[in-house]
């Protein structure tokens, strides 16, 4: 997988005014999915690791609404880091790439986005039978 197809920052409108700021996602236009299930996580501190999976069908957006955190993103050969500290840019993450969120702030509230109902089963959470799903190609 080219590192350009493992992420996609996203930078949300800032529909805000002289009252505060206002930041809407609409499923399928301003991310590339249909939303089925929120969630966001908090309390998390600079020595938690969390994530450490790769899902066959979910697709994520993640957003820190408050606060910073970082998310290691890679297939199993590339790599990248980014960095999640403004309210109104998220990162894209397809289906099957191994997901790391870490380094969260005292503050940190990372909203999660996704297209599927949760279903524990479409998760891969060792790496080695990552790795090998990837190696045989059979990720589909
Ligand atoms: P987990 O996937 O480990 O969280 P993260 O990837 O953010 O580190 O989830 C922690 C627990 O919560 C685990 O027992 C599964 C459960 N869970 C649900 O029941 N529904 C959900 O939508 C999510 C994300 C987790």
């Amino acid at each position: 997988m080219a590192v350009k197809e493992m992420y996609r920052m996203l930078n949300f409108a800032d529909l805000g005014d002289e009252r505060g700021k206002l930041v809407v996602i609409e499923g399928n236009r301003d991310i590339p999915f249909d939303i089925a299930r929120v969630f966001y996580i908090y309390g998390s501190d600079p020595t938690v690791v969390r994530g450490q999976h790769a899902n066959r069908d979910s697709e994520f957006v993640l957003i820190n609404v408050a606060g910073t955190s970082k998310v290691r993103i890679t297939d199993g050969s590339n790599e990248a880091i980014v960095e999640l500290n403004k309210p109104r840019q998220g990162v894209y993450l397809p289906k099957m790439v191994w997901k790391d969120m870490y380094d969260f702030s005292e503050d940190s509230v990372l909203l999660v986005l996704t297209n599927t109902h949760y279903n524990g089963k479409e998760y891969i959470r060792s790496y080695e039978d990552y790795l090998k799903v990837m190696e045989e190609g059979n990720n589909g």
